[in-house]
């Protein structure tokens, strides 16, 4: 597909103009490929979008619901004053075994506290952590509502969640997609929709990674 291509020269431009070569976050990347994860990281300049939106509200405490080998536990962790800390959770014990190698690597075991099990059981167990300031939702996508829920809890009036992939190739617009996936997509759409106290919004996203995008929400 032409256009696709066009995306991804267009991320690789963006990507060798703005971001400086990182040897770090390229190890993460081999690390998981040489492990058998499936590349479903954040695109390079995806994770630096995490990266800056968490330093422009002044993120302290960040939570990150889906781990896979860290990468874009990296670049949140990265945006981190001294003294900040970091809850990411991941289900697969292979993945989060991976994903403490990245972080030892990247000098931030000590910042980013992995949690490993399925996140309805563990974002309970986090309220002495709480509130957080950002959090960054790339799970199961059915699971998305209830992940809003259970978020809501650990957030302040003020806290920015993001959600990943809410877009899916365009297939989140359509209401006889069958898709659980696409499902948990609408349906987040229609709870922040309803929702009083949440102002949101979605951005869709081409590049490296295909056609997909970010729901950006803020706690009111
Ligand atoms: N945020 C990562 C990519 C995450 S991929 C990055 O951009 O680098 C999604 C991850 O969510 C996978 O590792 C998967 O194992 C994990 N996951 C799926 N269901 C989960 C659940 N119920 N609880 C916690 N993690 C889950
Ligand atoms: C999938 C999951 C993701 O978080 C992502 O960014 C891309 C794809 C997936 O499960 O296929
Ligand atoms: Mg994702």
């Amino acid at each position: 597909m032409a256009e696709r291509n066009g995306w991804q020269a267009m991320d690789d431009f963006i990507c060798t103009s703005l971001l400086p070569a990182d040897p770090v976050l390229e190890g993460a990347l081999e690390a998981n490929a040489a492990a058998g994860l499936p590349a479903i990281d954040v695109a390079p300049n995806q994770g630096r979008l995490l990266h800056l939106m968490a330093r422009m509200c002044g993120a302290r405490r960040i939570l990150e619901i889906g781990t896979l080998g860290g990468y874009s536990s990296i670049w949140l962790a990265r945006a981190l004053p001294p003294g900040g800390a970091m809850v990411t959770i991941e289900a697969e014990p292979a993945h989060a075994a991976v994903a403490r190698k990245n972080l030892v690597r990247a000098g931030l075991d000590g910042v980013v506290d992995l949690r490993e099990g399925p996140a309805l059981e563990v974002l309970p167990t986090l309220e002495g952590q709480a509130p957080f300031d950002f959090v960054f939702v790339d799970a199961d996508k059915p699971n998305n509502p209830n992940y809003l829920d259970r978020v809501l809890k650990l957030s302040r009036p003020g806290t920015v969640l993001v959600f990943d992939n809410v877009v899916r190739g365009g297939q989140v617009a359509d209401p006889d997609d069958t898709d659980p996936n696409v499902i948990g997509g609408r349906q987040l759409f229609a709870a922040l929709g309803a929702h009083p106290k949440l102002s949101a919004t979605a951005v869709q996203t081409v590049g490296a990674k295909g056609w997909d995008g970010f729901a950006l929400v803020i706690v009111g």
